[in-house]
């Protein structure tokens, strides 16, 4: 399985710290939000992994990542022109993923579970992992069955049929780029990654697992902030 780095986006939400930053080079307490995603796609055992960036800072990637060696795993670098959606930013990845399953994560998500079995055991269709959230409608949002199948998905919707949040890691087998290549963009004008997993749903190839343990979109200056309290917390316990 190859994996998927995605840190596109202008990071509006967190100006003026983006302002010339990359949010996925932004400080959570000891290092940079990055090193969080790439080490849930490291302890996986991917190791070769394209870095996705729009044009103004994939420079800032590629100087603090480097070839990878540092990290264990190989980097190759996309820019991502127009930030489009993570749809079309994996999209650009299928040249990469040379008819691999891929494994593609948002640049500011963090994950106190570990993913790794479920991505280990990943063998066709698409995996999701959802989180019970108190503010569904700013996420994409996965209604469940008593079983634990998701019946809908949905992108933040006003009125979330649950409180299950679709997080940003995505696990697809190598259908996902034709998927993603009949895409037409949302009302907001972006290539929707939901509707790449809707697709999968309406195949009955949509799996999912609900997390455990904390995660955050690393994405406004509370969840950041809360991300780097947590983190600290985390190392203090003996
Ligand atoms: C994106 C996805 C959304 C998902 C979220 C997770 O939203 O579109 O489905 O729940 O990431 O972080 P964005 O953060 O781009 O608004």
């Amino acid at each position: 399985m190859k994996g998927v780095l995605i840190c596109g986006g202008s990071g509006t939400r967190l100006r003026p710290l983006t302002e010339i930053t990359n949010k996925s080079l932004l400080p959570v307490y000891d290092r940079p939000l990055i090193e969080y995603p790439l080490g849930t796609l490291t302890r996986a055992g991917i190791t070769d992994i394209v870095v996705i960036s729009g044009n103004e800072h994939i420079d800032q990637m590629a100087s603090y990542l480097g070839s990878g060696e540092r990290f264990g795993c190989k980097f190759t670098y996309r820019v991502q022109d127009k930030p489009q959606g993570i749809a079309q930013a994996l999209g650009m990845a299928e040249e990469f993923a040379e008819g691999h399953s891929v494994c593609a994560i948002l640049g500011d998500n963090i994950y106190f579970d570990d993913l790794a079995p479920a991505i280990r055991s990943f063998k066709s269709g698409g995996h999701v992992f959802l989180k019970e959230v108190p503010d569904a409608e700013r996420f994409g949002v996965a209604e469940v069955d008593a079983k634990g199948r998701v019946i809908s998905i949905e992108e933040k919707p006003k009125k979330p049929k649950s409180k299950f949040a679709v997080t940003g890691c995505y696990v697809y087998d190598k259908n996902c780029f034709e998927i993603i290549r009949n895409l037409k963009p949302s009302a907001r004008g972006e290539f929707e990654i939901t509707d790449v997993s809707r697709w999968y749903l309406e195949k009955g190839e949509l799996a999912a697992s609900v997390l455990k343990d904390e995660w955050i979109d690393a994405g406004t200056f509370e969840s950041l902030f809360k991300a780097a309290q947590m983190v600290r917390a985390r190392q203090a316990k003996p």
